[in-house]
């Protein structure tokens, strides 16, 4: 089978990137991890592209004197190798309006909350602030309102009376692991 060639753009761990990288070693797996770009780095995500022999940048956004100027230089290099799909994995810039605009219906992030709650940083503290019965991760298409796409596929949990802010957020990222590769899946089935 032919599988689509997927950027994934990361600013960290890359937790999720492993996910990915383990899912795409299946024969019948629709996609194929071409690249990782991290804006930072250094950063550990980008050892686990180069152990799994995928290429692999780094565009450093403090060499760019603009979000515009970022964009075009992430938009260059995706061209570039070819990138037909990207996913947006623990990637911490916000990107301008024509990027998006220019890759949507092609580009898909997750983000550790049940959407439309809890958009934006600290998803894990704010829900147990709010005594929510449920936490949980939400896979989504990108659009130029942040977090605030169209869901694909969401996981829950229950949140427990042991969980803290530390906790929760592992209980978390056990369920994004297994819910981003269903969810690209999903999403690269929808593709026209
Ligand atoms: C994840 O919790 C993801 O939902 C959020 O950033 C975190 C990235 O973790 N957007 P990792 O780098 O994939 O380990």
């Amino acid at each position: 089978m032919s599988k689509t060639r997927i950027a994934v753009l990361i600013s960290g761990n890359g937790s999720n990137l492993q996910a990915l990288i383990e899912a795409a070693k299946m024969p019948d797996y629709p996609a194929e991890i071409a690249l990782v770009i991290s804006n930072k780095p250094d950063v550990f995500g980008l050892k686990r592209a180069e152990e799994a022999s995928i290429k692999h940048l780094t565009i450093d956004h403090t060499d760019y004197d603009s979000r515009a100027a970022f964009d075009l230089a992430l938009d260059n290099a995706l061209i570039e190798h070819d990138i037909a799909f990207v996913c947006l994995a623990g990637f911490m810039r916000v990107l301008t309006e024509a990027f998006v605009e220019k890759w949507a219906g092609r580009m898909i992030n997750i983000h550790p909350s049940l959407l439309p709650k809890y958009k934006g940083l600290n998803t894990h503290q704010r829900a147990l602030d709010d005594g929510q019965a449920e936490h949980g991760c939400t896979v989504h298409w990108v659009s130029v309102g942040v977090d605030e796409g169209e869901i694909i596929a969401q996981e829950s949990l229950e949140i427990l009376p042991t969980d803290t802010a530390d906790i929760l957020q592992a209980r978390v990222h056990a369920l994004e692991h297994q819910l981003y590769p269903k969810a690209l899946a999903i999403a690269l089935q929808s593709q026209p």
